[in-house]
């Protein structure tokens, strides 16, 4: 009797050596990602989130923008010629937790920093249908008459450095409420928007 046939008539074998090749498999996909720098560094030129960003930040998952907007362009060519080069592990470095999102009722944001002016997305988040008329966007008009909440911002930045990378240094942990003074959510999430995916060009 041959190997093979032996193996397709045993079952108890044959169990066996399945658990062998799939455990194989799944370790030899794995165990490198631990030793890869290319998932576990920032892309150049990437920061961690200012406080002010921070704070944007949160208002996108408290406003639930991540329900209709994706954060991950996809490395195909439909998607690389309308948003721009596709998303790399390190542009993630900093996002805890991720907001790359699996429903595109709008389009995916994570290229469309400095695609607009400041005055574009204010006018857009406060109502969509002013710049772009057949929008189903819905609107946003209280953010640009809620000041930020700062009391927060330091125990935030903490919590960061607990469980990201040693992200703050403690000047800027010292530095983050007054950088938030006077500022309305509406500030947050423009300067938020405005900083995603700059650090790769768009490249064609
Ligand atoms: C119900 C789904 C929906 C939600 C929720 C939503 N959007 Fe949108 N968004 C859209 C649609 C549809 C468009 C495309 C039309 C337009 O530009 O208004 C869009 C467009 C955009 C654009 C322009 C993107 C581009 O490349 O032209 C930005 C920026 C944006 N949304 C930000 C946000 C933010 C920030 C929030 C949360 C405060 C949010 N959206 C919530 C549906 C949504």
């Amino acid at each position: 009797m041959s190997i093979q046939d032996k193996t397709e008539t045993n079952v108890g074998l044959l169990i066996v050596l399945s658990l062998v090749v799939v455990i194989w498999g799944g370790l030899a996909q794995i165990v490198p990602l631990f030793f890869q720098n290319s998932t576990t560094e920032p892309v150049e030129g990437l920061e961690p989130y200012s406080a002010l960003r921070l704070e944007g930040r949160d208002i996108y998952i408290r406003e639930g923008c991540v329900g209709c907007h994706s954060q991950m362009v996809r490395p195909f060519r439909a998607e690389t010629e309308r948003y721009g080069h596709y998303s790399v592990a390190g542009e993630y470095i900093y996002d805890r937790p991720f907001l790359w999102g699996s429903k595109r009722t709008g389009p995916d944001l994570q290229r469309v920093g400095g695609r607009y002016s400041d005055d574009w997305h204010r006018v857009h988040l406060t109502n969509p249908r002013d710049v772009v008329p057949e929008s189903i966007m819905p609107s946003y008009p209280w953010l640009a008459k809620t000041k930020l909440d700062a009391s927060d911002i330091q125990d935030k930045m903490h919590a960061l450095n607990h469980v990201a990378y040693k992200a703050y240094s403690a000047e800027q942990i010292a530095a983050a409420p007054a950088e938030l003074e006077g500022k309305t959510e509406l500030d947050a999430v423009v300067a938020y928007l405005q900083g995603l995916g700059i650090q790769i060009k768009v490249t064609r």
